[in-house]
């Protein structure tokens, strides 16, 4: 159990203070304070090229997402989204190009471990919680993060974090649910879980995958009204198929093709875009 938490909490863990530019943290970690955002743009992505075995996944991608902002990024399979994703995450190295969090924070000089605990959070599309502990301990446990799982099996959580879950579990829309198993949660509301579990870690950058896929329609509403209202707290960047979704959550939208950017704007503009019907129905 313990290292079943370790490894899925290899992430951001929490401290009241930021640590300080270049500070040493256990396990030699070198983490810099929050990105500054100053400029009103959060993430840098200019120029990015990423090879496998000589096919471009992604392909001189330069994207720039402001501040608070929700953007969708749709485009055909193999577009790249996902890749673009695991260049941000530190889980694949580019060949090319530089990817800034904030205007001091080199991604590319980063660990994965070490982007979660700048604040990039990242969710998958499989939910992974503990299905055998409840709603709330599973957001505890998120809370806690690798470096304070000790502290979390002995100590009790203090009020001021209680009061955070439960800030968490309402936003999620799960405050009902709170001591129920997480075993025991539907497709989405596991998926709900999730999101909570990241934003208990207070990222500033949210990376979401696909998340409406498998989801009820009641599901698929509830999801949009929940990325909706993280805007502004939070960047977000949902990667998403389903266009009916896309159009009720959008700001703006970007489409990705063959690695690189092939249309940004609203989701009117790109569905129009004559290049975007050609990618999408071949005409
Ligand atoms: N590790 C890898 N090794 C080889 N090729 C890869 C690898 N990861 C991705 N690719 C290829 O890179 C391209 C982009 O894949 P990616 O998963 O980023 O697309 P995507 O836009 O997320 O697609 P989807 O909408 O199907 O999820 C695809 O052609 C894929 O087969
Ligand atoms: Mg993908």
């Amino acid at each position: 159990m313990i290292r079943a938490v370790m490894e899925r909490f290899s992430g951001r863990s929490r401290s009241a203070t930021p640590p300080r530019t270049g500070e040493l943290l256990s396990g030699g970690s070198r983490v810099e304070s929050g990105p500054d955002a100053s400029r009103g743009v959060i993430l840098y992505l200019e120029d990015i090229t990423v090879s496998f075995d000589g096919f471009r996944a992604l392909n001189a991608l330069t994207l720039y997402i402001e501040v608070g902002e929700l953007r969708c990024i749709i485009g055909p399979n193999g577009a790249g989204k996902t890749t673009m994703m695991d260049v941000i995450t530190g889980k694949t190295r580019p060949d090319t190009g530089s990817a800034w969090f904030g205007q001091t924070i080199d991604l590319l000089a980063l660990t994965e471990p070490e982007i979660a605990q700048a604040g990039i959070g990242r969710k998958f599309q499989k939910p992974t919680v503990f299905e055998r502990h409840s709603v709330f301990e599973n957001l505890e446990l998120a809370m806690a993060g690798d470096k304070s799982v000790w502290r979390w099996l002995f100590a009790r959580t203090t009020a001021a974090e209680r009061e955070q879950i439960d800030a968490v579990l309402e936003t999620v829309g799960l405050q009902d649910r709170r001591e129920e198993p997480a075993g025991a949660l539907s497709h989405g509301q596991k998926q709900w879980l999730e999101i909570g579990m990241l934003l208990v870690q207070e990222p500033q950058l949210l990376l979401v995958d696909e998340p409406v896929a498998g989801m009820t329609p009641q599901e698929t509403e509830r999801t949009a009204e929940l990325l909706g209202s993280l805007a502004g707290r939070h960047s977000v960047i949902v990667v998403e198929h389903d266009m009916e979704f896309v159009r009720s959550i959008a700001r703006k939208v970007t489409v990705l093709h063959e690695g690189s950017v092939l249309a940004e704007g609203s989701i009117d503009e790109v569905q129009n875009d004559p290049r975007v019907i050609e990618v999408y129905l071949g005409v």
